[in-house]
């Protein structure tokens, strides 16, 4: 499909790097996680949305050679491509915002008892059910936008702040429409017109989920104190699995509840946070196949312990970061700095966190064609304006991305009087 002919090709020329998660079967795990193939000098030639060759300047004339159509090129000179990165966990689709509770925290009040006060994600809940669709498909587009400036061209996005049938299902959509995978967060909180979680999860699997499953690729859960328990968490994922949907958990965030256990039992995609594991679940978990999702700036938004990320990633786990982009506990839609903070905070290597927020990514929201610069991927880039690929993560909070391409077309670039590239041009 990438060499019919004519057709429209986009070439990147000339970029001072190329650097992709090497070989290997995903999810990477051990050894294979930080391994990272550089090519210098080099370019990537796209042809319908796909990468069709990428490689060292030299090959470019022979390349060119073996396929035609339109050709449009892109000076990356002083630029470094990486892959368009995966956000795998955000919570996109809200409403209003909680820089009030913000406040509250800096001067003592916690996470918890802001929510157990009906604060916290049920204010959130309330803002979200009062903004109508067309509300909600706005929000998403402008987090979108924000998301892809920091290089993000894949996101997932969860509904859980509707809880009702109609914002819920309203939310799945809104997170379609603006070119997300949505996630159907049904459990994330116990919304106040129920008496109960059990009476609130008997409304969500008879009245939401029949919908739901045809909106949503996946399930998500908030296993924890004050949220669903082990068994309320096990029933909601169980018939969601039954439906078709992926499975996803919110687990060990501020306590251990069985989430990994859970996890393992029924086959989940990934366990995600993971800041209140311990040795036991850190054994588990890397003896399975579910990817653990790491989430530093809510760790750090909320002043938590990090997660477990280095001794996860030495017993073998398959590990994926990811924003979890939310108005309570990590206002940041930015995948670069988290990035950067999952080699100052999680201590990954570079090669590690590049892995992790792209190939590995896009296994835990099944999107199999993009996270890697290679042929027949999708062809969507990050081009950095650095002289090294690193500076992905050594470049915190820097303004870092130049030029985002989505299937082979640039989605967004940086104003031109704001290019100052380093290095040579
Ligand atoms: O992943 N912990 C549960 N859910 C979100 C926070 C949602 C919120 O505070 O609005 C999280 O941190
Ligand atoms: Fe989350």
């Amino acid at each position: 499909m990438t060499n019919r002919p004519g057709g429209r090709r986009l070439l990147v020329r000339d970029l001072a790097q190329l650097a992709t998660p090497a070989g290997g079967e995903a999810p990477l795990r051990g050894e294979a996680l930080g391994a990272v193939e550089v090519v210098r000098d080099a370019y990537v030639l796209c042809k319908d949305g796909r990468i069709t060759s990428f490689g060292p300047m030299r090959g470019l004339d022979a390349a060119l050679r073996e396929s035609d159509g339109e050709l449009e090129e892109l000076d990356g000179r002083g630029l470094c491509a990486v892959p368009g990165l995966v956000d795998c966990h955000t919570h996109a689709c809200f409403a209003g915002d909680r820089v009030d509770e913000f406040e509250l925290r800096a001067t003592g009040a916690s996470y918890e008892e802001l929510h157990a006060a009906g604060g916290g994600i049920l204010a959130t809940v309330q803002a979200t059910r009062s903004a109508g669709e067309a509300g909600l498909a706005d929000a998403v587009r402008r987090h979108r936008r924000w998301m892809r400036r920091a290089g993000t061209t894949t996101f997932e996005a969860k509904s859980g702040y509707g809880l009702d049938r109609e914002t819920e299902l309203a939310s799945l959509r809104a997170i379609r429409e603006a070119g997300g995978i949505p996630t159907w967060l049904g459990a994330h909180a116990v919304p106040p017109e129920f008496a109960d979680a059990d009476a609130y999860l008997d409304f969500a699997l008879t009245e939401v989920l029949p919908e739901a499953t045809r909106l949503a690729a996946a399930a998500d859960v908030f296993l924890e104190e004050g949220a669903f328990n082990v068994d309320q968490a096990r029933r909601y994922l169980t018939a969601c699995r039954a439906a078709g949907l992926a499975l996803r958990l919110h687990g060990d965030q501020f306590t251990e509840q069985g989430a990994i256990p859970l996890a393992t039992e029924l086959g989940a995609r990934s366990v995600d946070h993971l800041e209140a594991t311990g040795e036991a679940g850190i054994r588990m978990l890397a003896a399975s196949d579910v990817v653990g999702v790491l989430l530093p700036a809510s760790a750090l938004f909320l002043d938590r312990r990090m997660p477990p990320a280095r001794a996860l990633v030495d017993a073998g786990a398959a590990i994926a970061i990811a924003t979890d982009f939310n108005p309570g506990s990590s206002f940041c839609e930015s995948l670069a700095v988290v990035s950067s903070l999952a080699v100052t905070q999680l201590h990954l290597t570079p090669g590690q966190a590049l892995s992790a927020s792209t190939v590995n990514a896009a296994f835990v929201v099944g999107a199999r064609d993009v996270g890697r610069i290679a042929t027949g991927y999708a062809a969507d880039l990050a081009l950095l304006d650095a002289p090294d690929w690193r500076y992905l993560t050594y470049h915190l909070g820097g303004d870092l991305v130049a030029t985002v391409i989505e299937g082979g077309e640039v989605a967004w670039s940086r104003a031109p009087e704001r290019s100052e590239r380093i290095g040579p041009r």
